[in-house]
């Protein structure tokens, strides 16, 4: 491995493993602003604005308390837990004990790596959605866990069809991964479908891992619903939440798991092997945030909005077909009918205009033909980037 030094061989478990696509654009995307290019990043999901003032004053002012640097307890302290079941009990009237129902996690990605390596042994078998957030297979795989993929479909609004799962698979699995609103297809899910699935995780022993970080990026007076609304759910569920999108801090990694008390324990257990918890005074700007006024979301909710319509306007003019998506903060396109793959497409894209967008294939097979466009970024900057897409299009 080190040339000339010691040759060490990689586990197994990392071995097959490329650099996560983010990180490989990244250096891409270095090397061209190093040549002089305008690049503008419409491709990742992280809010490009700023947490309320409030909560930011919040963390200033903790962090000038002599006796806030030390460790913090695993899992988050016990007023960060009860402000995780206040939040639950107001956002969506579910009802969940602190101690045993809730965890703090740093970012929610943790949780959703761990909850698979507390599950998954060799051989085990974990339901996965496609097109879907990396980390759900990617984690089985670490775990040698084995992959069913359940397709998402644009007919079918993007839910999976439970129906399409042969009796053998339903059997076996011992995990189902579900994300609504959707990260890529800004796809959403109502009570009704939620309910499907908690009867299924009943019928077959799974357990459901929702993961829901979007809840709260709604837009057209949409409310997106938690899982644990569903009679019963938090014997066959866990849901991830975070405070990254919601609250605009996803550099400051706070995040949540929610459910099943069995679940929440072995994540407990596993974590603190690991990590040492959160800065305290991210824990109380994260109390502030779910406590606090919440009024300036819808107002934030409305900026995304805004974006959204420009990027749909835009890429509707450009010959993409869409679905105008509910929630979230992506638009999910297919390619004009004259492209068809979307690596090549995004590269074009970036190379010739310096317009950087996600292709769909990051998120599983089901996004071939497809490109992923965040609504992070500036509006004017929007704005520009999908001049520059239809101006590069209209020459082709
Ligand atoms: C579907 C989904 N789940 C989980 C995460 C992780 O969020 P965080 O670790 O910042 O809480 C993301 C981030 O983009 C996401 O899109």
């Amino acid at each position: 491995m080190l040339k000339n030094e010691l040759l060490i061989e990689p586990a197994q478990r990392i071995a097959s493993f490329k650099p996560y696509f983010f990180a490989s654009l990244a250096k891409t995307i270095g090397e061209l602003k190093e040549k002089g290019v305008d690049v503008i990043r419409i491709d990742m999901g992280s809010p490009d604005l700023p947490p309320e003032d409030f909560i930011i004053d919040k963390l200033a002012q903790a962090a000038k308390n002599k006796n806030a640097h030390g460790y913090t307890a695993n899992g988050g302290t016990p007023a960060f837990r009860q402000a995780i079941a206040a939040y639950y009990k107001k956002r969506f009237d579910v009802t969940l004990d602190p101690a045993t129902e809730t965890l703090g996690l740093i970012g929610s990605k943790e949780g959703l790596f761990h909850l698979t390596q507390v599950l998954i042994n060799p051989g085990d078998l974990v339901i996965v959605p496609d097109p879907g957030y990396p980390v759900y297979s990617a984690s089985t795989k670490i775990a040698g866990g084995e992959i069913y993929t359940l397709p998402l479909r644009a007919e079918n609004n993007f839910l999976p069809d439970f129906s399409e799962i042969p009796q053998p698979v339903a059997q076996k699995a011992k995990l189902l991964w579900i994300n609504y609103p959707n990260n890529p297809t800004g796809a959403t899910a109502d009570l009704a479908f939620f309910e499907s699935v908690v009867e299924f995780a009943q019928n077959n022993q799974i357990l459901i891992a929702h993961d829901a970080p979007y809840v709260d990026i709604c837009y057209d007076g949409y409310i997106a619903p938690s899982i644990l609304q569903v009679a019963g759910a938090e014997k066959v569920c866990i849901e991830f939440n975070s405070l990254s999108k919601t609250y605009n801090m996803a550099g400051w990694r706070i995040g949540m798991a929610v459910g099943n008390k069995e679940v929440i324990k072995l994540i407990h257990t596993y974590k603190s092997q690991l990590d040492s918890s959160h800065f305290g005074p991210i824990l109380e700007a994260g109390i502030t945030a779910m406590e606090g006024d919440q009024t300036w979301l819808a107002k934030r909710n409305q900026v995304y909005e805004t974006r959204r319509d420009i990027v749909v306007k835009g890429l509707l003019a450009a010959g993409f077909q869409l679905d105008i998506p509910p929630a979230a903060i992506y638009v999910w396109a297919k390619l004009p009918p004259s492209y068809s793959d979307s690596f090549s497409f995004c590269a074009d894209l970036l190379n010739e205009t310096g317009v950087s967008t996600t292709p769909g294939d990051v998120y599983g097979t089901m996004g071939k033909g497809y490109i992923r466009i965040s609504l992070g970024t500036d509006t004017s900057r929007i704005e520009e980037a999908m001049e520059r897409l239809l101006g590069w299009i209209n020459n082709k």
